[in-house]
């Protein structure tokens, strides 16, 4: 077999794990990525898994090109402009989710919004042409670790919870993505990366917001975070009259269930789209069961603990 026909044969490969709910990490121009299917909801939970993250940072979703992306999100003009003119490319951009965007909820950390970006990497193409839909893709790294740039650095970061490695050799641009919001008007700048802003300013015609100081722009923090209209209780037994119960494992009374068996991953799969599914049927208060702390449980109960807390106005 040649070079060339042994790429194809791994990319196909990488694929199929994607479809049966696998993690493949690949290459991109910046750094290597943890993908999984975006629109599976234990997919993407199993990459908070793999990673450790303590908090549910919302994914980026990697699509072909534009059209796309234009599929799970509403761009406003300058948005198109920006990914006209640097996709493929170390751009990602933020923009509402339209209103039946398939990507997981849990993807998105519960957030009206979506980060979309078009990898400008042969193979990172090639896996999304073959798998044919969205793949989100956070730095396949261990919580708190560096990027990436070599498969060998994917390896030692992340050892056997992922599936399969696609091999690029290292990556060109060596850091993350710049993310570019266009959820308030003017565009802001949410994190430097491989786009210079000078670069991004000057095809806008504009100057770029800041993010901001402050905690509202922290990863992770306000405004990354689905709030519930519905008031939480946490660590409840049982639910008190007029409450309705979200369940875990051992503990559940009724129909709505973070995960029957205790499985921590199928509870992050299911927290974000239950919470919304809660909120949908008009429910004003909302028991949950105990979760462990340990594993994907300290993410969970950092956004429950969130969600519990926050009641703006
Ligand atoms: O270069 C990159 O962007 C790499 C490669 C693999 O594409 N990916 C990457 O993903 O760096 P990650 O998960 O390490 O960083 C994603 C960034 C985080 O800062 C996250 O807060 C932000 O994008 N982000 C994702 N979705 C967002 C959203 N809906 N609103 C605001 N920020 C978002
Ligand atoms: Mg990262």
């Amino acid at each position: 077999m040649n070079h060339t026909a042994g790429r194809t044969a791994a990319v196909e490969q990488a694929a199929e794990v994607l479809r049966q709910g696998g993690l493949v990490a690949f290459p991109t121009e910046t750094v290597y990525g943890l993908g999984a299917d975006a629109c599976n909801d234990a997919a993407v939970a199993k990459v908070f898994a793999a990673k450790g993250r303590p908090s549910f940072n919302p994914l980026i979703a990697h699509v072909t090109g534009l059209a796309a992306a234009e599929a799970l999100g509403v761009f406003p003009v300058a948005a198109r402009t920006l990914a006209q003119a640097f996709w493929p490319g170390p751009l990602t951009i933020v923009v509402t989710r339209r209103e039946n965007c398939p990507v997981s909820r849990l993807a998105s950390a519960g957030l009206p919004s979506l980060a979309l970006r078009v990898p400008a990497h042969p193979l990172a193409l090639a896996l999304l042409q073959a798998f044919g839909g969205p793949v989100v893709a956070p730095s396949a790294n261990a919580s708190g670790r560096i990027s990436p740039t070599t498969a060998a650095h994917v390896r030692a970061s992340l050892g056997d919870a992922v599936d399969m490695i696609l091999d690029g050799g290292p990556c060109q641009v060596g850091v993350e993505s710049t993310v570019v919001s266009f959820l308030h008007g003017t565009p802001r700048l949410l994190r430097p990366g491989g786009l210079a802003r000078e670069t991004i300013e000057a095809c806008l015609g504009m100057t770029l917001s800041e993010a901001g100081g402050g905690p509202l722009h922290a990863p992770g923090q306000l405004e990354s975070h689905y709030a519930p209209r519905a008031t939480l209780r946490l660590d409840a037994e049982a639910p008190a009259p007029g409450e309705t119960y979200l369940g875990f494992g051992t503990h559940a009374h009724g129909p709505h269930t973070l995960s029957a068996s205790g499985n921590l991953i199928e509870a992050a799969a299911n927290l974000f789209r239950l919470l919304h599914d809660l909120d949908a049927l008009g429910m004003n208060r909302i028991a949950v069961a105990p979760v462990p702390a340990t594993g994907l449980g300290e993410a969970i109960n950092d956004r429950l603990r969130r969600a519990a807390a926050e009641r703006p106005s």
